[in-house]
């Protein structure tokens, strides 16, 4: 099993505590930033984009992970200036051309990642496994920050983990999305999801950010 990747979701950062987040990120030795991109289109609100992202580069060495809420994203990856091993999540129900968009963010040299909302069937990996370093399950409809988990999507999490070692690909992580809170991402782990977006529900629980990593890690192992 691979080991497991926090990845805190900057869009529920206090504003006014940014910088010292930030620090708390990299002294916690966080793996990724999660940056949600959401274009009002693809779902009803309208979150972080371009120029966020750039700043956030500039703030910090800790790889993004975009997780772009946009429609037809395939011709809009260059936008972002992705750099080298950042993760970069496309959605299949976004686009007629999922392996164009996942192509993209290989040619820009991110790790492409292909997410799917709860109700989208596995089988749409079917023939993109090549072009994917991991997958994205989205466990809430995406959207919202602080919403409540779809039960069905814990077993789709142990679904998908079969799914992938079935076809020799237990190297394509898992990564989950919505509430992972400290109780959720135990079962999570244990369904096989080894990526973990921290939301709300965890890494922003409290103002003590620190604890709170440290207290998702040892649910998350
Ligand atoms: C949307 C976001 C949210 C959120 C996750 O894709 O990534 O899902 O920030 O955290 P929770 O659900 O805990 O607020
Ligand atoms: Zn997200």
């Amino acid at each position: 099993m691979l080991s497991s990747v926090l990845s805190p979701s900057m869009m529920c950062v206090d504003y006014a505590r940014f910088a010292e987040t930030l620090r708390t990120f990299e002294a916690s030795g966080v793996e990724l930033l999660h940056v949600d991109v959401m274009d009002g289109v693809f779902v009803k609100n309208y979150t972080l984009g371009t120029d966020f992202c750039r700043n956030l580069r500039k703030m910090t060495s800790i790889p993004l992970d975009l997780h772009l809420m946009i429609t037809e994203p395939e011709w809009k990856i260059g936008w972002f200036d992705v750099q080298p091993g950042e993760w970069v999540s496309v959605h299949a129900e976004a686009t007629d051309h999922l392996q164009r968009a996942l192509a993209a963010v290989a040619s820009a040299g991110g790790v492409p990642v292909c997410a799917l909302n709860p109700a989208t069937p596995l089988s749409v990996l079917d023939y993109v496994l090549d072009d994917i370093g991991a997958v994205l399950l989205m466990t809430v409809n995406p959207g919202f920050a602080g919403q409540k988990l779809i039960p069905a999507t814990l077993g789709k999490i142990a679904d998908c983990r079969r799914y992938l070692d079935e076809r020799g690909r237990e190297d394509i992580r898992i990564e989950v999305d919505g509430n992972v809170s400290f109780e959720n991402a135990a079962k999570m782990r244990s369904a096989g999801a080894d990526a973990f977006v921290a939301g709300s529900s965890s890494v922003f629980s409290g103002p003590d950010i620190a604890g709170n990593i440290e207290r998702l890690r040892r649910c998350a192992e």
